[in-house]
């Protein structure tokens, strides 16, 4: 599904380029759970945007479902995203003062999806986070666990063959945490590619694979 193949990328800031990708070379098969771990600044949350069409590369081939991601532009880059990919966030990233299904309906809504549509994809998002007697609820009326379900329902709106999820436990305690990767393993089973970026052992266990990235590069890869 995801083939990348010696890719580089710098930031520019000012008059020096700061290298953060040195040459990455990685595969990722359909229906794999993958975790990413690695130092603080070694590049995981670059390699994520990368993986997940966020952000371009100076150099090298990617590859995913089938597409030549790095000859693209900006909009064909959006097409992507929006037809793959289901993105989740350290920091939920929910709007504050609007439901739990108005939340996981706004990029239908921008997306021009009919109103009886995006009720029946909203609530078959909720039950398959397990959250649909929480659908008029609003982020502050629910914990930080039913908040990345939220985010994570969201995220499944578009049934995205592929999940990013950038350290999706990072602002849950320990026990949460583990909740939320209980819902990664049910949605890996029912098909979804998961890539998660994670600095704690145990979260990345769920995973069937851990790359480790330094200074970026990657330094192990256990499969
Ligand atoms: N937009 C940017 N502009 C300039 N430099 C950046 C930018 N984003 C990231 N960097 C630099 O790229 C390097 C890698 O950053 P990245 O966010 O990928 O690290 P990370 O492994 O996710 O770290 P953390 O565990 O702290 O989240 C860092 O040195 C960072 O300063
Ligand atoms: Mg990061």
């Amino acid at each position: 599904m995801i083939n990348l193949k010696d890719i580089h990328k710098s930031y520019d800031m000012g008059d020096v380029k700061v290298p953060v990708l040195n040459g990455i070379d990685l595969t990722i098969q359909t229906g794999e759970f993958v975790a990413i771990m690695g130092p603080s600044g070694s590049g995981k949350t670059t390699l994520l945007n990368v993986i997940g069409c966020l952000d371009s590369i100076d150099s090298g081939e990617y590859s995913l479902a089938g597409e030549q991601i790095n000859t693209l532009d900006d909009k064909s880059m959006a097409r992507i995203r929006s037809q793959h990919i289901g993105f989740v966030f350290q920091l939920f990233n929910l709007i504050p003062r609007i439901s739990a299904r108005r939340n996981i309906e706004l990029p239908m809504i921008y997306a021009n999806v009919n109103k009886a549509d995006r009720f029946t994809r909203t609530s078959n998002a909720l039950e398959r986070v397990g959250l649909i007697d929480r659908a008029k609820h609003v982020p502050t009326q629910l914990s930080g666990g039913q908040q990345q379900r939220v985010a994570i329902a969201r995220a499944l709106v578009n049934n995205p063959e592929l999940l990013v999820a950038d350290e999706p436990t990072g602002s849950l305690d320990s026990k949460t945490g583990k909740e939320i990767m209980q819902l990664f393993e049910k949605l890996n089973a029912e098909g979804v590619t998961i890539i998660m970026v994670t600095h704690e052992t145990d979260i990345a266990s769920y995973a069937h694979r851990q790359v480790h990235l330094l200074d970026g590069r990657i330094d192990q890869d256990n499969r």
